[in-house]
């Protein structure tokens, strides 16, 4: 495309203006802002050039330079006024990011003073395209107005490559970069990218949606910004499998379109068409999420007769709309007792969860809430999940499992999650005790959810989370950010007095396993034992004897001054992951750390330590998984050693298994 300076643009614009040919009013390429007058402090003496001081990456610009408001940070205000300009073309677009506040930031169009169109950022430092439909204004003249009347969070806004048109324009979803980064050698095999475990190719990644079994097939969706590597614009992603071990990436399945993002919610297998939306033959999948926009959350539905492969919006949407700005993460499921669908929701900001209950997906009756319970420093309440389990061991008996997270506030710093055991009676949900357990003790377990529709014949409940927190979320990797842990199947058993919520890696991963590296029962007294296998990708099965050590683990993913500690402390009688000195923690200050659950020797005196180590993650399952911490880590590629340790006495190694992992990603000659 040609870029023209401001002046020449408006010349253009004014003398010239030819239907097809697009003409670019203002590329903002110059040391200064030419002709447009600059009001206040927020836009300085000319265009910035990416990023400015503190600021995140900002990306999607063209050329090396645009209007970024972010001077002085979110604080300055102020406006960039075009001069005046006759309107020749069909649709004005522009390139817009920044701070999503209508009426407070953005671009506007203006005829004798009035504004006539406007657009805000997108709560993303990564510049998109929005257009405007001006056929009616032909012939007027006018200006623009870059507005910045806001201060606080995302109080900026950025603007580019302003261009007269006559079709509109709208951001290709990153699909040229997707494309040239297929084709490179750093495909899946960049240093942080983990290798069995599920991540998106490129961009930004949270919480797993829309998990569901259907026609031999787990669907996985998730949180994503098809546009940049941090939060925005949300969107579905999605992927499947066969086996749960390898992901097949698919197109993105729900949009953030028309001012709604697709925020997270769950699918179901409407296998009798209680819908409507397919047929008896043909029954729908449907996705149940959040809609976010125009000021409020509401629920709304889409169904697909591809098997997941596109996606229609529900035409009557929204299916659930109370008025409510913090009303969402719908997951639904069928009551069999009752014979009608019912819905966990969260009131996030009031600290509750809602039910409701639909014979057709499409009409929701309210049933009842539950909550604020449990944490009571907690500042919200999202992502729940509800479900029965029968409890391991105890014939005849199952109680209802309900989960919800937290922002903030959890119980090793950050965002994280607990859960309740108790009675849903289809309407009501009773709690065991008021007091709530953790679902994972370290920092990188967030909003996990349960496949619906699991077979009968397998019976599992299999779920997995988001391995990120929100306080640490803008960690080192690049171009993707996020992985899901991977998938644990979920059980309740009674140990000690308290009916726990017991997590291990589903057994498919066991095909990833290669040849182990077996040691024998070792004592260890204030001593190190070096393990063999060297490498990234490792499950280690660890039987130990405490003995009278203080200390007594593993450290792995170890190299020149990099090492992760994976260990139990006896005294406390605590499994911990020390994260302290594991490779890059400086990118955020609550992110170097111990973080440590509670763990029980079992009855033989013996404590079981399940670990599974992925390049930039570890998750530890003590005993049954009755505790687990999920923590990342972001060491050098050169760090790859392993050893046994025990320290402030003696301790039994009684048994330890390490397993290499083999890749799931499938890359260059491989593919
Ligand atoms: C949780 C969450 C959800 C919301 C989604 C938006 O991580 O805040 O409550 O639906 O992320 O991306």
């Amino acid at each position: 495309m040609n870029r023209f300076f401001p002046a020449v643009a408006l010349l253009l614009a004014l003398v010239a203006p030819s239907r097809g040919a697009d003409a670019v009013f203002a590329a903002f390429e110059g040391d200064t802002y030419g002709d447009w007058t600059a009001e206040g402090t927020a836009f300085g003496k000319g265009p910035a050039r990416g990023a400015l001081p503190d600021q995140m990456t900002v990306g999607g610009f063209l050329g090396k330079g645009l209007v970024n408001s972010y001077l002085d940070a979110d604080k300055s205000k102020g406006a960039l006024t075009s001069l005046e300009f006759k309107i020749a073309h069909d649709h004005i677009a522009f390139l817009i990011g920044g701070g999503k506040k209508p009426g407070e930031l953005g671009i506007e169009l203006l005829i004798d003073g009035k504004p006539q169109r406007s657009a805000t950022g997108a709560d993303s430092e990564e510049l998109t395209w929005q257009s405007w439909d001006v056929k009616e204004l032909k012939g007027k003249t006018a200006r623009l107005r870059i507005f910045d009347r806001a201060d606080g969070g995302w109080g900026h806004i950025l603007v580019d490559e302003i261009t007269f048109c006559d079709e509109p324009k709208r951001s290709k979803v990153a699909v040229g970069r997707l494309e040239t980064y297929r084709k490179s050698a750093e495909y899946y095999r960049e240093t942080h990218r983990p290798q069995f475990h599920f991540t998106p190719e490129i961009n930004w990644m949270n919480d797993p949606n829309g998990l569901v079994y259907s026609d031999g097939e787990y669907h996985l969706f998730y949180q994503h910004n098809p546009h940049a590597n941090e939060w925005g614009h949300m969107s579905w992603g999605h992927a499947v499998s066969k086996d749960l071990v390898s992901w097949e990436h698919l197109p993105i399945a729900l949009h953030d379109e028309y001012g709604t993002m697709a925020f997270s919610g769950s699918a179901v297998a409407d296998e009798r068409n209680t819908s409507g939306l397919g047929t008896k033959e043909k029954p729908p999948l449907i996705a149940i999420y959040t809609g976010h926009g125009h000021g409020k959350q509401t629920q709304d539905i889409a169904s697909s007769l591809d098997r997941g492969r596109t996606w229609t919006k529900f035409r009557g949407n929204p299916v659930l709309d109370i008025g409510e700005a913090e009303f969402r993460d719908p997951k639904v499921f069928w009551h069999k007792p009752s014979e009608r669908w019912v819905m966990v929701v969260s009131l996030a900001a009031k600290k509750r969860v809602q039910f409701y209950a639909s014979a057709d997906l499409k009409k929701w009756t309210y049933l009842s809430d539950f909550g604020p319970a449990g944490v009571a420093a907690k500042p919200n309440w999202e992502c729940p999940d509800l479900f029965e389990l029968p409890v391991v061991g105890e014939a005849g008996k199952s109680r209802w499992v309900l989960k919800a997270d937290m922002g903030s506030g959890s119980v090793a710093g950050g965002s994280g999650g607990e859960y309740f055991t108790g009675v849903f009676d289809g309407k009501t949900f009773a709690a065991d005790s008021k007091e709530s357990q953790w679902v994972d003790y370290g920092r990188d377990f967030y909003a996990p959810v349960s496949w619906d529709n699991v077979p009968a014949k397998d019976g599992r409940r299999i779920w997995l989370g988001w391995m990120n927190n929100w306080e640490t979320c803008l960690n080192p990797t690049h171009p993707w950010r996020s992985a899901m842990s991977v998938p644990r199947e979920v059980t309740l058993r009674r140990i000690g007095e308290k009916l726990r919520l017991c997590q291990v890696p589903v057994r498919e991963l066991e095909t990833l396993r290669g040849k182990p590296e077996e040691i024998g029962e070792t004592l260890l007294k204030d001593a190190t034992k070096a393990i063999a296998s060297r490498g990234r990708q490792f499950e280690l099965l660890l039987k130990l004897d405490p003995g009278t050590a203080r200390h007594v683990g593993v450290r792995a993913l170890k190299g020149e001054g990099e090492e992760t500690v994976i260990g139990y402390d006896v005294a406390a009688k605590k499994m911990y992951v020390d994260r302290t000195k594991s490779g890059d923690v400086g990118f955020h200050k609550a992110f170097a750390g111990v973080h440590s659950g509670p763990l029980e020797p079992d009855s033989d005196g013996l404590v079981a330590l399940r670990i599974l180590i992925d390049a930039s993650s570890v998750e530890v399952f003590g005993n049954r998984g009755e505790t687990a911490i999920t923590d990342l880590v972001f060491p050098e590629a050169t760090s790859d050693r392993l050893e046994l340790f025990a320290s402030g006495g003696q301790a039994k190694i009684i048994s330890c298994r390490v397993f290499p992992l083999k890749s799931i990603w499938k890359v260059g000659a491989e593919k």
